[in-house]
């Protein structure tokens, strides 16, 4: 808590409220006596002002651009460190020392295999189903294959065992469902290769002939599972929060936040952009018209990939993608005619005051998408890769909320509805 407080008066009656500051000097003020002692609730549909509680995880500077996990710099970890490592930071607050990196790296592949009658849930699924769909799904069958693990916990191998299992057969599931509705066999975890090429390596190899995984597609996947591992309170890490706060467990919680992340104002923003760079291009639309269509709201058509409730500055993380995918695309040789739509759509944008007014930058769905095609991932599955990269951040989110001991999340409401009637027979209605 600051000292510094707040005062509020309603209806002839004065409270004070207590404030707290934070790290970065952020400021709330604490409301959670206001109820009680005046009987009023605060509104904030979306909660665009509303904190929901501490945490000492992620910090974003939507002002200046910041985006720091454990008070380390985005551009720093994408620079030095691998998806790992940076997973074991966001989950437990400090870089792991060699013992401690091993130890997760081994969690991770000792956890790997997936139930052996997993497969015929792969096979029962229709062959177009939605991969988020899909995913959502078998990371709460997880749970009816780890009975002993649906406990609330936050440390110990109460804790490690489900979060490895999750961490480990993510990968395997979300390949393991692409190559089955291929017509191809799940391809086996392999715990020489890093977490990004395993990924590779489980989707593309084939029997007899090991997918090649060249060291720039396995830095770019490695660096756009570190640009996804967390990012404060945002819709899905909400979301697990609220289903894990009711001591729900591990799996049903991430499965939940998968749920979330598929909405196209969010995660799923990253397949929205490239259909919107697909269609621009093939139905040889000028991106200039397609700016104005965006910036026109009777056409209900929105600049993906741009916005964000948060920054109102460059989202670090496309910043650091733009970089990223100019590099895979020369060192794949790649022309893609995306990248240069992409590119001027952000010039045309970045200098139209309808976007710069309303500090609409692009976020970092609006060149991942162009990053994962390069590296042959399927279009549909672009959100799946998003969730297996913000996994360490939700569950470092649900090990925090336990910590902090936090109560069931149950918000109020305002009741506008009907006042007091009497039931009316089905003849006189
Ligand atoms: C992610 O929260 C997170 O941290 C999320 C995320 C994470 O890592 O977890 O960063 C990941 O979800 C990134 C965002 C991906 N979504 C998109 O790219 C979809 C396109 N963007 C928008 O839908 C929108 O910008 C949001 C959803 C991202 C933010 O929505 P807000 O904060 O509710 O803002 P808003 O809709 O109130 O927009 C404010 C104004 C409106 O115009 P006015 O009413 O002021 O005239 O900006 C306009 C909006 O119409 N606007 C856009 C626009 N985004 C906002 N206009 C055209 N194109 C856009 N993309």
């Amino acid at each position: 808590m600051s000292d510094k407080k707040a005062t509020l008066t309603y209806d002839g009656k004065t409270i004070e409220l207590d404030s707290l500051t934070g790290t970065e000097n952020e400021t709330g003020l604490d409301i959670t006596k206001l109820r009680a002692e005046t009987g009023l609730i605060t509104l904030d549909p979306a909660y665009g002002n509303t904190g929901s509680c501490t945490s000492d995880i992620t910090f974003i500077d939507g002002g200046k651009g910041i985006l720091r996990y454990r008070g380390y710099a985005i551009e720093e970890l994408c620079e030095k460190s691998d998806f790992l490592e940076t997973a074991f930071l966001v989950l437990y607050g400090h870089l792991p020392n060699s013992e401690e990196k091993e130890t997760f790296k081994t969690g991770v592949n000792d956890a790997a295999g997936m139930p052996s009658d997993i497969i015929g849930h792969l096979n029962a699924f229709p062959k177009d189903a939605p991969p988020m769909a899909t995913l959502s799904s078998l990371i709460s069958v997880l749970a009816a294959h780890n009975t002993d693990d649906l406990g609330v916990a936050y440390e110990g191998e109460s804790f490690t065992k489900p979060l490895y299992t999750i961490m480990a057969q993510v990968l395997e599931l979300a390949a393991g469902q692409y190559r089955v509705n291929i017509g191809k066999t799940p391809n086996t975890y392999n715990p020489e290769l890093s977490y990004a090429a395993n990924f590779m390596h489980l989707m593309f190899s084939e029997p007899g002939q090991p997918y090649e995984v060249l060291p720039a597609v396995e830095k770019a996947m490695d660096l756009f599972l570190i640009l996804h591992a967390d990012h404060e309170q945002n819709c899905s890490t909400s979301t697990v929060r609220i289903v894990g706060s009711s001591q729900s467990n591990l799996f049903s919680s991430v499965s939940a936040g998968i749920g979330a992340l598929w909405g196209p104002l969010h995660g799923g923003a990253n397949c929205e952009v490239i259909k919107m760079l697909n269609s621009i291009y093939n139905d040889g639309i000028a991106p200039s018209d397609f700016v104005a269509k965006a910036k026109d709201k009777s056409t209900g058509v929105k600049l993906m990939g741009f916005g964000h409730r948060v920054y109102k500055n460059f989202d670090p993380r496309a910043k650091v993608l733009k970089v990223q995918v100019d590099n895979v695309l020369e060192a794949l040789n790649i022309d893609d005619p995306l990248m240069g739509i992409a590119k001027e759509l952000e010039e045309m944008a970045r200098s139209d005051s309808y976007f710069v007014d309303r500090n609409l930058y692009p976020n970092v769905d609006f060149y991942s998408g162009i990053l994962l095609k390069a590296l042959n991932i399927p279009i549909d599955m672009f959100t799946v890769l998003f969730a297996i990269g913000r996994i360490p951040g939700w569950i470092a989110n649900y090990r925090e909320l336990h910590t902090q001991g936090q109560r069931i999340g149950r918000p109020r409401q305002i009741y506008t509805g009907s006042a007091l009637r009497d039931y009316v027979d089905l003849e006189n209605r």
